[in-house]
């Protein structure tokens, strides 16, 4: 199946392909053409995710890495490698999130539990999307046409939500993560 579009020949990363809404927007991209840098957590998730990619979407070149987005140095590592391979980035989708723990209240929370919720949701959005600009910049998203970045928050980020008190914070931090213009 394929969709012309203008995100033929594209370089997009997406976290937290393995599943979920990452793997289907990843479907969604391949579909219109765009050359995918995959990244999941999971690394067995991750494979078999792109190989039913690379089989659904033969002409769209697809690679795939196990990454943490909590580790600033993978995710840094990560982006170079894409820039590597494919001698720019245009765009990325940074769709990897935790939910758990879930139905605790804020005095039943262990420090672990919160910090791990923004770790993941929190600073590893800032570890994407801060290697993700350096390059888009960099190498000028195909020719210094820019580019664009995506990130997952949820309506728990603006309203918050029971029981998700580290989950909510965490989007809500990430929703205000503006990049200022210089
Ligand atoms: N599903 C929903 O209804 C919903 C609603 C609002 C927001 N969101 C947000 O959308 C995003 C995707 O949600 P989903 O429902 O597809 O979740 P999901 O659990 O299906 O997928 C999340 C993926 O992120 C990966 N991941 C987890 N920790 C990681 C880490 N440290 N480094 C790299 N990858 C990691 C997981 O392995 C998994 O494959 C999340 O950020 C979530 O908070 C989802």
């Amino acid at each position: 199946m394929s969709t012309p579009s203008s995100l033929s020949g594209k370089v997009i990363t997406v976290t937290g392909a393995a599943s979920g809404i990452g793997l289907a927007t990843a479907h969604l991209l391949a579909s219109r053409g765009a050359h995918l840098a995959l990244a999941d957590i999971s690394a067995s998730a991750l494979d078999t995710a792109a190989d039913s990619l690379k089989s659904s979407y033969p002409s769209a070149k697809i690679v795939a890495k196990a990454v943490n987005v909590a580790s600033s140095s993978e995710v840094n590592a990560w982006i170079e490698d894409v820039v590597k391979q494919y001698g720019h980035l245009d765009g990325a989708a940074n769709l990897a999130g935790i939910l758990q723990p879930m139905g605790k209240t804020v005095e039943e929370l262990e420090d672990e539990e919160w910090d791990n919720v923004l770790r993941v949701n929190l600073q590893g959005v800032f570890y994407c999307v801060r290697a993700q600009l350096r390059a888009i910049r960099k190498g000028g998203g195909e020719g210094g046409k820019g580019g664009s970045i995506v990130n997952a928050a949820s309506i728990a980020g603006i309203q918050g939500a029971t029981g998700l008190a580290p989950y909510s914070a965490s989007k809500r931090a990430s929703v205000l993560m503006r990049r200022d213009e210089k």
